[in-house]
């Protein structure tokens, strides 16, 4: 990340313990009330709490797992689908406004969809939002113009009201009210969600968590009182993974926490080789309720 963005991205933080605006220090950041969170030498920005619980957060192995899944470009025509829609539900007023418009990415993991988006929005600036600081400090380094920060997504979210021109949330936790007093009022919360068809060849085999059917209705019920859908869309291919692929699919998502790799190796083993493998995600796209 480079020191640009870091200070670009500062100046849409605020202090997790008061919500004062925070300034960017040597290898810090701080608020006027003397509340000092550390810049990582990795690049990322720690704002969690002291004692934040962080359960839900991928670990080192996961991400790992995430980014040599993704670094094959199995989801490359997703991530660059997603990207155009960033792009158009953003508009013109991107780059023509002064200053640069921030897209959040919630829940970024490595933060691959947030640097396909900033391809199509070269004016932009990123901010990779992970409760993982192994997820963090892959997003931090994975575009010039993303900064990564280490928050939860079920607390108070530590961005300015009314920052973010789009909100990105691929496969991740999500915050209604947040997104809500984070986002423009004339800006775009984008939701990518797996259909019940998603992997649904290698669910039993591989014992992988499966996908509620009414999966999108709960998310629309969810975003109910404070955002309109405006857009929906369901995207669907078929891919042919070779078993390395296949491994490294089930390490990086939460099935993960349950098996050992040995494990997954041996039931990996037990498929074709390349495995069949549907890929079945809904984008929904909202904005804020008049
Ligand atoms: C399935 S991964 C998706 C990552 C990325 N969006 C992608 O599509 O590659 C979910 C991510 O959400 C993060 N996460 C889980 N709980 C979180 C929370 N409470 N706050 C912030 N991030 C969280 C995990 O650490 C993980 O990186
Ligand atoms: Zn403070």
């Amino acid at each position: 990340m480079m020191v640009n963005v870091l200070s670009a991205i500062v100046a849409y933080l605020t202090c997790p313990v008061c919500g004062a605006d925070l300034t960017l220090g040597r290898g810090s950041v701080s608020c006027a009330n003397n509340h000092s969170f550390d810049v990582a030498r990795q690049g990322y920005i720690n704002l969690l709490p002291g004692g934040a619980h962080a359960g839900t957060a991928d670990t080192a192995a996961m991400v790992e797992a995430r980014a040599a899944f993704v670094a094959e470009g199995h989801f490359a025509s997703f991530a660059a689908l997603l990207a155009d829609h960033v792009a158009a539900a953003t508009g013109p007023s991107f780059g023509l406004e002064s200053g640069s418009p921030l897209i959040v990415d919630a829940g970024a993991g490595t933060g691959y969809h947030l640097t396909a988006a900033l391809g199509r929005c070269p004016s932009a600036v990123g901010m990779a939002i992970d409760i993982s600081k192994f997820a963090a400090r892959r997003a931090a380094r994975a575009h010039p113009q993303i900064g990564a920060v280490v928050a939860d997504l079920w607390g108070r979210l530590p961005v300015r009201s009314g920052a973010a021109s789009a909100i990105l949330n691929v496969f991740a936790p999500r915050n209604p009210g947040e997104f809500r007093r984070i986002l423009r009022p004339d800006g775009s919360l984008l939701v990518v969600s797996p259909t019940a068809r998603h992997l649904q060849e290698v669910v039993r085999p591989l014992q992988l968590l499966s996908v509620d059917d009414d999966k999108t209705r709960q998310v629309d019920s969810v975003l109910g009182d404070l955002f309109d859908l405006v857009d929906r869309t369901e995207h669907e291919t078929g891919l042919l993974l070779p078993h390395l692929a296949v491994e490294a699919l089930v390490r990086m998502g939460p099935s993960s926490r349950h098996h050992s790799s040995a494990d997954i190796r041996d039931r990996v083993a037990g498929l074709a080789d390349p495995v069949p493998v549907t890929a079945s995600f809904t984008l929904s796209i909202y904005r804020p309720t008049g």
